[in-house]
């Protein structure tokens, strides 16, 4: 596995004194990282990551099924004219030529090997579905400003903003959310929820059921409840992970939201929904935005 192969083993921040070049990046101390990162050499150990999982026959499954969920969307005949014509009119590779992209929290992938994977991932599947660079956003608060450099110089949109995952699609959107906190996922849903937004929301990331089949049933429904109602109305599709990538892409799905599934729903679900609070969860998994005090 390339140079990535050795710190496979020990996926931890590096030591070793960046060598200085016009890109060297300072982290300031606020940001909980004192080393300093060479933009240009990631840049390179990111696109050689690309390289490598190219070569992987998980590529092309995981390609397929996001070309696949693409089609879904179009399957209702009803649904045809609209969506086809944000998605660009073609059932092919360019189907998703209008598609828009949301990473969250991908983690710190300049000392992470997870994470550079999957952000090699984030940038195959841009090519595979034509998403322009600029049209993906992403956010982590765990970003160092080298890091945020790092996307900038991959041409990739870097949000300012912590959007708690609340983001309103206004076209269809895919959503990248690598091994995230369930509140991320059930803020989306919250933000989304109507028979309007949903079925132009396509997730890769945890899959729901797994979620569900982890937690206590009582707790899953209070405290997630967008999910747990979204569960057994989404279609989700498992992706391949082989075991030498397990830490990285496990526990994986497309998740995707046809119509005629959400109609399956009361009817009562769609009024007013409630934002979500997490009163009950001292163990948040997700970082919230600073309040104003
Ligand atoms: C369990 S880690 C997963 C990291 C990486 N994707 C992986 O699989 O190794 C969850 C990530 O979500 C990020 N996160 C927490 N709150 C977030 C928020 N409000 N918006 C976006 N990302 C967030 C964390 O900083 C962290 O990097």
């Amino acid at each position: 596995m390339s140079d990535a192969g050795e710190e496979w083993q020990v996926a931890r921040r590096r030591k070793g004194a960046a060598r200085r070049s016009k890109s060297v990046q300072v982290c300031s101390e606020s940001e909980n990282c004192q080393e300093l990162l060479d933009v240009g050499k990631t840049v390179k150990r990111i696109r050689d990551t690309v390289s490598e999982l190219k070569c992987e026959d998980l590529w092309l499954q995981w390609k397929e099924q996001l070309l696949l969920a693409g089609s879904a969307s179009l399957s209702n005949p009803a649904e045809i004219t609209d969506t086809e014509v944000q998605l660009g009119g073609s059932r092919d590779g360019r189907l998703c030529q209008q598609l828009e992209c949301v990473c969250y929290g991908l983690g710190s992938f300049s000392s992470c090997v997870s994470a550079r994977f999957q952000l090699a991932m984030l940038l195959l599947l841009l090519d595979a579905g034509q998403i322009p660079l600029k049209d993906c956003s992403v956010y982590d608060p765990a970003f160092s400003s080298g890091e945020r450099d790092v996307l900038k110089e991959l041409g990739l949109t870097v949000l300012a903003e912590n959007e708690e995952g609340k983001r309103l699609v206004t076209k269809p959107t895919l959503f990248y959310l690598m091994h995230c906190g369930k509140a991320l996922y059930n803020n989306l849903l919250w933000k989304n929820w109507s028979t309007r937004c949903l079925p132009l929301t396509i997730i890769i990331g945890n899959s729901f059921s797994g979620m569900r089949d982890r937690m206590i049933e009582r707790e899953f429904k209070r405290d997630y409840s967008y999910i747990s109602q979204a569960v057994s109305v989404c279609e989700e599709r498992q992706l391949p992970c082989p075991s030498r990538l397990i830490d990285v892409f496990s526990d994986t799905a497309v998740i995707t939201f046809p119509t005629s599934s959400l109609n399956r729903l009361p009817q009562s679900t769609w009024v007013e929904p409630p934002e979500p609070q997490y009163h009950h969860c001292p163990d948040l998994e997700i970082i919230q935005r600073q309040t104003q005090s």
